[in-house]
């Protein structure tokens, strides 16, 4: 049987890390991206193959163009007949403050990762799923991008500029069977979340509770599998209910 390859950027730790397990158990060879951790990275790895899966780690920053194209190239190179059809634009930051304080520095790096990456991301490996007329590509957005929060004008802006790219891409590709969906989680119990207030803030969610990486993933291999072939263009909250 031929391998199936899935990219998830982003995929050493949280939510990311998640997903590369969970595409792992539908069949994926997987691609774990990641900028720094690659001790984290290398985890990922061991719970891939620990599914009896198989990946491997691929280093690049998604915001700069050249790497990514450098990694996606030598990638092909390495595997002449083979493409990935799964892509998981997951790799993300957050850098808050109120818009009034904030440094340019972090207006310009939160929405280099999220809106830059998903460019640089999605465009290096687009074509191959046009050829081959199926492929899936899988936003990491936020309740953020949908309502905005304060606090978050930057990361709000990549997240809802993320939606709005998700729409419009899909628009472009679904009759070549490519579909282009995001997920819109609300708290999810991640690196990402530490240091907030999480009593003060679990009263605000009706489940009382974070979510879980795990169950994001449940999500995102649900919206990469073939029976999810006619959703496109559509945002999906993974809330625990919190109004949006
Ligand atoms: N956690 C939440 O509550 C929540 C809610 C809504 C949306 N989200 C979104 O879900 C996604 C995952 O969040 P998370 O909570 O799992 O975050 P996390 O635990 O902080 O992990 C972030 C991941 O992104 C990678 N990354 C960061 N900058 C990168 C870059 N320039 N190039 C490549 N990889 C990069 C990190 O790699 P290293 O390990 O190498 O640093 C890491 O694997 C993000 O897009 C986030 O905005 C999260």
């Amino acid at each position: 049987m031929t391998k199936k390859y899935a990219l998830v950027s982003g995929g050493s730790r949280g939510i990311g890390s998640a997903i590369c397990v969970k595409l792992a158990q539908m069949g994926y060879s997987i691609l774990i991206n990641y900028v720094n951790n690659s001790i984290e990275a290398r985890k990922t790895l061991e719970l891939v193959r620990q599914t009896g899966g198989d990946g491997e780690i691929l280093m690049f920053d998604v915001s700069k163009r050249e790497q990514v194209v450098e990694a996606i190239e030598a990638w092909g190179k390495s595997h002449p007949e083979e493409y990935i059809e799964v892509l998981v634009n997951n790799a993300g930051i957050r850098s808050d403050n109120v818009l009034v304080f904030m440094l340019e520095e972090d207006w310009h790096r939160v929405i280099d990762i999220t809106l830059n990456g998903f460019y640089n991301m999605t465009q290096a490996l687009l074509q191959p799923m046009l050829v081959h007329k199926y492929g899936r590509i899988i936003n990491l957005a936020s309740v953020s991008g949908l309502k905005g929060q304060p606090g978050q004008t930057n990361y709000s802006a990549a997240k809802g500029g993320l939606i709005a790219a998700t729409k419009a891409l899909a628009q472009e590709v679904a009759r070549k069977q490519v579909t282009v969906n995001a997920v819109a989680p609300g708290f999810i119990e991640t690196d990402m979340t530490e240091g907030l207030d999480v009593a003060a803030l679990k009263k605000t969610i009706p489940a009382q509770r974070f979510g879980t990486s795990a169950e994001v993933a449940e999500l995102v291999g649900f919206l990469a599998s073939p029976q999810a072939g006619y959703i496109t263009g559509e945002v999906i909250s993974i809330n625990g209910g919190l109004c949006t």
